[in-house]
């Protein structure tokens, strides 16, 4: 059996940054991967659907400007960017279900407009107050910790249209989960992970780059500069540890080594057997996170007819089945792309009817905001992440009510050799590609600073 100084457990983005970075430091790493491939819940697919090969972005995408560690880690791996197409006026759809036109103002009353700018200032002022990375410490967290996020905005708010429009924002579009399953701080956490909330509202800043390629560039490209030490279908079942180091078990298999990063999501943790088993409190705190849902549809058509409209692809709206919607054509390519999320209860909705079915019901709410044409896509891409055991949901996990106080501090201690970390667990970056390449570094120069003390 051979010994290396730090075995990794994951080959997303926060495994593989972790383990580059150690081997850059001179150490001898190995990442064991469960799948066939490299990237976790980033994937980029090319499909012929279409008649011609086309590349869909199957999970993570887009770069927001604020995201300075993914960026610089971009830069360092010399991988392009692209602005995300935004030339024309978006569309909202209201209570009335019907579709309006705006550029910079939302089409809704004036005080709807007003009350939406009150809560987005109190999100925000709460936002800057919290450092991300410790939720808890922000001076009213108890409390907010103990109440949804839906009861918080009625506490606000009696505008239901604006409190529903700060829902959406933050449930559906983030955490994709309903507002009443999760807590304000929670929310909070989303927002100041981002910068601030007035950054989750702004497309042109959450939504603003993609890599040419697409964003599974990043882990593919780690993995090659890691060469054979990445391991593919090394699915981990169990590990024994004791102060002085770790055997990894795959199948008949083992590894040993000095440390241990388990570079997976925290529910996914619970897979592997750990014996000695974890102390309580880790098990307990991993137990009250769970994923959100979310259905990623992306259609393609001849052209991005939409555009010829004077729209720019973006549309959404918190009472339909897509609640948001954008043009997603990738630089260079003439067919049109637009993709649409289904989320939280829409998700569970949706995933009960058969293929067939589901797919009309949701290019019927694609043509709520683009008409017929939204109808009739040449090529049709649903990506579901529940189903996969390796992770079980979209985009990332969160805790439930009262979880974040109780247990955020539990989910990056480390455990004798054996560190804990996936963007489920960053402060900035929080649930976003940005918080692995963060989470992956910051263990690293831990590990680091450690092996040389
Ligand atoms: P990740 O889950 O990617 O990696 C964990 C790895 O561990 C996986 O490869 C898994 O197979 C492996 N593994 C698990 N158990 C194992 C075991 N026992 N043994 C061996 N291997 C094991 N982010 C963003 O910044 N911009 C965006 O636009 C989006 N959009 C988006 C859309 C969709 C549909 C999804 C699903 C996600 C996003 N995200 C996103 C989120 C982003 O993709 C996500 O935060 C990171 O890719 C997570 O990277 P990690 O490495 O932390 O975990």
């Amino acid at each position: 059996m051979n010994t290396h100084d730090v075995i990794v457990i994951g080959a997303g983005v926060t495994g593989l940054t972790a383990a580059w970075r150690l081997a850059e430091a001179g150490q001898e790493v190995v990442v064991l991967e469960a799948r066939d491939r490299v990237g976790g819940r980033l994937r980029t697919d090319v499909t012929d659907q279409a008649g011609a090969p086309a590349s869909f972005e199957i999970g993570g995408q887009w770069v927001s400007p604020d995201q300075d560690a993914l960026i610089s880690l971009l830069a360092e791996l010399g991988l392009p960017t692209y602005p995300r197409h935004r030339d024309g006026d978006s569309l909202y759809v209201g209570r009335d279900r019907a579709a309006r036109r705006f550029a910079e103002d939302l089409p809704v009353s004036p005080s709807t407009r007003a009350a939406i700018a009150e809560l987005t200032k109190k999100l925000d002022e709460l936002a800057a107050a919290m450092d991300p990375a410790r939720p808890w410490e922000l001076a009213d967290a108890r409390h907010l910790d103990s109440i949804s996020l839906r009861t918080w905005l009625e506490e606000q708010c009696d505008d239901a249209e604006a409190r529903d429009n700060i829902a959406l924002y933050l449930g559906p579009a983030m955490l994709t989960k309903p507002a009443h399953a999760f807590s304000a701080l929670q929310a909070v956490q989303m927002a100041a992970s981002a910068g601030s909330f007035s950054n989750l509202l702004d497309a042109d800043v959450i939504l603003d780059r993609r890599v040419v390629g697409g964003l599974q560039s990043v882990p593919i490209e780690l993995a090659r500069r890691l060469g054979d030490r990445v391991r593919l279908g090394q699915d981990v079942t169990h590990v024994a540890w004791t102060e002085e180091g770790v055997v990894v078990h795959v199948g008949d298999d083992a590894y040993a080594a000095r440390r241990l990063v388990v570079a997976v999501p925290p529910t996914v943790v619970r897979r592997i057997r750990f014996t000695p088993e974890l102390p309580a409190e880790q098990r307990i705190a991993r137990e009250h996170q769970s994923f959100g849902l979310v259905v990623k549809v992306q259609a393609m058509y001849p052209t991005p007819f939409w555009r010829a409209d004077g729209l720019d692809g973006t549309a959404f709206g918190p009472y339909e089945l897509v609640h948001e919607a954008y043009d997603n054509t990738p630089e260079g390519e003439s067919r049109g792309v637009l993709v649409g999320f289904v989320s939280d209860v829409n998700a569970d909705a949706v995933g009960a009817l058969d293929a067939e079915e589901r797919r009309e019901r949701i290019l019927d709410a694609l043509a709520t905001y683009f008409g017929e044409q939204a109808r009739h896509p040449i090529a049709y891409v649903e990506s579901d992440w529940q189903h996969q055991e390796l992770t079980g949901g979209a985009y990332g996990t969160s805790f439930d009510l009262g979880g974040l106080t109780r247990w955020g501090h539990v989910l990056r201690q480390p455990v004798g050799p054996i560190e804990f970390g996936s963007s489920d667990v960053a402060g900035l970056g929080f649930q976003h590609v940005d918080g692995a390449v963060r989470v992956g570094t910051e263990i690293a120069a831990g590990l680091g600073a450690r092996a040389t003390a």
